[in-house]
């Protein structure tokens, strides 16, 4: 009888401790969920998600890199790059540190600097543990395997669509524009 007792109660305290996660594994979801809630907010979906700008989101491959590519006049095309953990076609050899220092500084581990499009100033306003949380969830996505074309200079031709900035007419060309 006591022998029945104690093993039931050896048994109910195992299941405990194999249905309770270590605090560690709490804390680190808890960070990708707000990484998560932060990566909606900040639109990065939009820019970085095939499909996104033709209305339909191809959410198999969510943060796998746009087929679309945006215009910057002056300095060229750039499509938004794979943001997931594949190691060739996305951003699975870039450190914790590295994805945080792109997204906040606009700095490539090879020290391109991120064209503007890409609203890296913005971002450098995020605080440290937002920014963590951003990359926490980022090393979290199934890596996609799908590389972007580009980035091209000026004089290059794009081999994917393109979101261009069209002049206006040039009946009312003289009023538009930045100035
Ligand atoms: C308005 C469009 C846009 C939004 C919104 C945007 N990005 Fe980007 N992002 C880009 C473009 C375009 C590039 C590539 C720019 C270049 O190559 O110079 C880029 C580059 C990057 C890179 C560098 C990747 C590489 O391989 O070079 C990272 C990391 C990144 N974005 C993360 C994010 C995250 C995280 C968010 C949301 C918090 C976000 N971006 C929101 C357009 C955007």
């Amino acid at each position: 009888m006591t022998n029945t007792v104690l093993r039931l109660a050896f048994m109910t305290i195992a299941a405990a401790t194999l249905l309770v996660p270590s605090s560690g594994a709490v804390a680190q979801n808890t960070q990708i969920q707000r990484g998560k809630y932060l990566v909606g907010l900040a639109g990065c979906n939009d820019c970085h998600t095939p499909g996104y700008f033709f209305g339909k989101p191809d959410m198999a491959r969510f943060l796998g890199g746009s087929e679309v590519g945006f215009e910057i006049p002056g300095l060229g095309v750039f499509h938004g790059p794979n943001l997931t953990p594949h190691p060739e076609a996305g951003i699975g050899k870039w450190s914790t540190k590295e994805i945080a220092t792109a997204i906040t500084t606009g700095r490539r581990p090879d020290g391109r600097v991120l064209a503007p499009i890409m609203p890296w100033h913005a971002f450098a306003n995020l605080t440290d543990q937002d920014v963590h949380a951003i990359v926490a969830f980022l090393k979290s996505l199934p890596p996609v395997d799908n590389k972007v074309p580009g980035p091209f200079g000026p004089n290059e031709q794009p081999t994917s669509f393109v979101m261009k900035i069209v002049p206006p007419s040039a009946a009312i060309k003289a009023d538009a524009g930045p100035k």
